[in-house]
């Protein structure tokens, strides 16, 4: 048996040629490459429209030195001042243009990390560079705003997943039919890597993809009802959580239940911060295919249990 390999990572782009949609920014980006001329920057839009791909693949273009910090597990002060600032201030750079620091969701920084880094942005910018993205500009800090240039990305429309969806299959050697790849695209509303998840999902165990496969995958996610489900689970009120879970499964295949769970869960909002963590802990791991309608409630009593110790 072949170890699962999330298709969304195997494929993200390695050049800034293969990154799809947003052209006006990916041509500002190659054309800031080209100079190799940066100014710190801000990536902000929905999840799975290429923001991180692009941040990873600047420094890597130009093969030059940078550090990556992903604010969803490190978020406070103590990363600014033990690994960005001794590493921004540093000038070892043997003939590169500037080094490059990643700030990843930078808007799940606590306050004095972000303020920390907009300083020490401001003090190293001749030679550091900071690249940053944010799903969401609420809980940033506004001066970002105004001192890192900010490039928004808009959702990613379905002629442009098409193609990409396309190359997926032809390295997998999957056939596929262009009417469910779009079907896939339509479905995604936007979120690429949802539609990479969704068509790796499909295609488990198979060597073409199977229209009537494709046309389960139903995943206008009902946003409410699963927050609910969550909520309920974390208030302790499992019953009812596993009744509102049912209800969702009965219009959604099991297995499309994890699909981008995580991502949707937390793009909402709707939750802190200590609440996210137990989510994430609670979230089964792997390989989603396997999941069926058990795992989703296991899912649910995790978090149950977590939060009232069961
Ligand atoms: N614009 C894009 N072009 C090609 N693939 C993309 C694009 N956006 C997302 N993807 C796919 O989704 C995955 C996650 O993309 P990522 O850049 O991390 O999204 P985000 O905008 O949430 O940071 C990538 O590894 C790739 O498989
Ligand atoms: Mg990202």
């Amino acid at each position: 048996m072949t170890l699962y390999e999330d298709w969304a990572e195997k494929y993200r782009p390695r050049t800034i040629k293969n990154v799809v949609g947003n052209a006006s920014v990916t041509k500002a980006v190659r054309r800031m490459i080209r100079n190799k001329n940066f100014p710190n920057m801000m990536l902000i839009g929905p999840p799975g429209t290429g923001k991180s791909t692009i941040v990873k693949l600047i420094p890597k273009t130009l093969d030059v030195d940078f550090i990556e910090i992903n604010a969803a597990s490190q978020s406070g002060i103590n990363v600014v001042r033990d690994d960005i600032e001794p590493y921004a201030r540093t000038l070892d750079m043997e003939g590169s243009p500037f080094k490059v620091v990643i700030l990843d969701q930078v808007d799940r920084f606590s306050p004095d990390a972000q303020q920390a880094s907009l300083q020490l942005a401001e003090e190293v910018s001749v030679y550091c560079k900071f690249l940053a993205t944010t799903n969401y500009a609420g809980k940033l800090n506004e001066a970002f705003l105004s001192r890192f240039r900010v490039f928004q990305f808009v959702s990613i429309s379905p002629d442009d997943m098409v193609p990409a969806l396309m190359r997926i299959c032809k390295s997998e050697r999957i056939k596929a039919k262009k009417k469910d790849l779009r079907y896939i695209a339509n479905a995604a509303r936007g979120d690429l890597r949802q539609a990479v998840k969704a068509l790796q999902t499909a295609c488990e165990g198979e060597s073409k993809l199977r229209s009537d496969i494709v046309r389960e995958f139903n995943w206008v996610p009902p946003y409410k009802s699963i927050i609910s489900s969550v909520e309920k689970a974390m208030k302790g009120e499992f019953t009812d959580s596993v009744k509102v879970l049912k209800n969702i499964l009965a219009l959604t295949q099991p297995k499309w239940f994890f699909l981008g769970l995580q991502d949707k869960l937390f793009y909402k909002r709707v939750f802190t911060e200590e609440e996210r963590v137990l989510i994430s802990l609670a979230l089964p791991e792997g390989n989603p295919h396997a999941f069926a309608e058990q795992d989703a409630i296991i899912f649910l009593a995790r978090l149950a249990g977590t939060v009232y110790e069961l």
